[in-house]
């Protein structure tokens, strides 16, 4: 009986695996393995959820779901919605200044208003706001013009849309299987929305969200993912379309297991809040946001910074204080950072680092003031010499415990003086002869 029982389970872990795997499995990873390769060279992308909640600064359409505030008082923003101070151009300098390589920006969050001039319905900032203007075509301009890859937010979910079944925490507008035509419907406008985005701006990156209220049948995701492919060949689109996507999506909480992707992008807030909301101060330090930057490189991954600008399209300053920061460390620090690979596997050192694309330089993130030498355990390779980025000046390293007759590399101690060090985070640039080489074994007696 017991057995039987074990049996059964191990025959549903099977099924389950199986399923889960083969949902992976949807878009195969040699069908974008070169398209993605910008991606997963940029590491770093900003976020922008700009929106009508920047009026009165509250939760970006959860704040009517969830009730906090009445639809109609939500809505009621519309009309202190100027952008009045809106200068895409400086927006698209600071990403510059901050080393991102692209930019998302919420064409339509799941309150349904788009930023752009939709034909598809009236609710958008160009008809129905005193911003009276399409604010992507500008912006997305702007970022073209500095080389910077163009991203579309995109919520599939759009409680004000009147064909679309969901619409507070509560209650929704009508049930998809009793009026299956409606649906269709909702279909159809977005869609034509989609085809709007992709003909007027064409973007490298679609990020959709909002896939949880639906399967993949009731959106349609094949069709959409092969639409958009149709526009561009080359666009990248998030894990955001149940399961028609390019790369996963972890949101704020850091994963301490990489993502199951090859590629994969952790989107994260600056203080506690996607949209600008003035009360919230709660904002991470540049040391913090440069530690979990490093971190998430470390991992093969990119992080996707979000800001969240005011309704006058200015920025919060501790948020442009950041992006300074970063860019500034980014200048000094970014040979470790952009085109280089995820770094070493656990165990040879307690921290971040990466790996050169030609394997002959492996780089150790050390946050500042660490007394302390820095120990890497397992290169086999001999050293040609190892920097501080920054100073071009040699450090001092030794290499302890080696014992002749043994193949087991000894460990290796490099001293950072204090000089030399980032006030955030030292990069050490460890340059080796040859291709990279490292023992992984447990410390055996003789061969391994
Ligand atoms: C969540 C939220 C949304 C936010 C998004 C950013 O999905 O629904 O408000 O825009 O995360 O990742």
């Amino acid at each position: 009986m017991f057995k039987n029982l074990i049996h059964i389970q191990l025959i549903l872990f099977v099924i389950l695996f199986n399923s889960v795997a083969q949902a992976q499995n949807k878009v195969s990873v040699d069908e974008i393995k070169n398209k993605m390769e910008w991606f997963a060279d940029a590491k770093l992308g900003i976020f922008i959820h700009y929106g009508i909640y920047s009026v009165n600064g509250i939760d970006e359409s959860w704040s009517f779901y969830n009730k906090k505030i009445g639809y109609k008082d939500y809505m009621k923003q519309l009309n202190g919605f100027t952008a009045s101070k809106y200068n895409p151009k400086d927006w698209a300098d600071l990403i510059k200044e901050s080393g991102a390589k692209y930019a998302v920006m919420t064409t339509k969050h799941h309150d349904g208003v788009a930023l752009w001039n939709s034909k598809y319905g009236s609710l958008n900032v160009a008809k129905k706001t005193p911003a009276k203007t399409d604010l992507l075509k500008p912006f997305y301009e702007a970022l073209r013009e500095r080389g910077i890859k163009v991203g579309a937010y995109f919520s599939l979910i759009d409680w004000s849309n009147a064909n679309y079944p969901g619409f507070l925490k509560d209650s929704s507008k009508y049930q998809m299987k009793k009026e299956p035509v409606r649906w269709e419907k909702y279909l159809t406008f977005m869609n034509g929305q989609l085809d709007e985005i992709a003909r007027q701006y064409n973007p490298d990156l679609w990020w959709f969200d909002g896939d949880w209220e639906h399967s993949a049948e009731e959106w349609n995701s094949p069709e959409i993912r092969k639409k958009l492919l149709t526009y561009n060949h080359n666009a990248i689109i998030n894990g955001r379309l149940q399961g028609y996507g390019d790369y996963d999506t972890p949101e704020q909480n850091f994963p301490v297991s990489r993502p199951g992707y090859k590629w994969w992008e952790l989107c994260m807030t600056i203080n506690d809040n996607w949209g600008f909301q003035p009360q919230d101060k709660n904002f991470k330090t540049s040391y913090q946001i440069i530690s979990i930057f490093t971190d998430v490189v470390s991992y093969g991954g990119n992080l996707l910074l979000d800001i969240g600008p005011k309704a006058d399209g200015t920025l919060p300053e501790e948020e442009v204080n950041v992006l300074k920061e970063l860019g500034a460390w980014n200048k000094k620090n970014g040979e470790g950072i952009f085109n280089t690979l995820a770094g070493l596997p656990q165990g040879h050192y307690y921290g971040a680092s990466t790996i050169s694309k030609d394997s002959t330089a492996v780089y150790l993130f050390v946050p500042a003031k660490t007394s302390a030498p820095v120990l890497l355990k397992g290169l086999k390779n001999k050293i040609k010499t190892i920097t501080i980025l920054g100073s071009n000046i040699p450090v001092a390293y030794k290499i302890v415990g080696k014992i002749s007759w043994s193949s087991v590399p000894g460990l290796l101690y490099i001293d950072i003086p204090e000089i030399q060090q980032d006030k955030y985070m030292s990069v050490i640039k460890i340059e080796v002869e040859g291709k990279l080489d490292l023992y992984r074994g447990k410390g055996g007696f003789l061969t391994n």
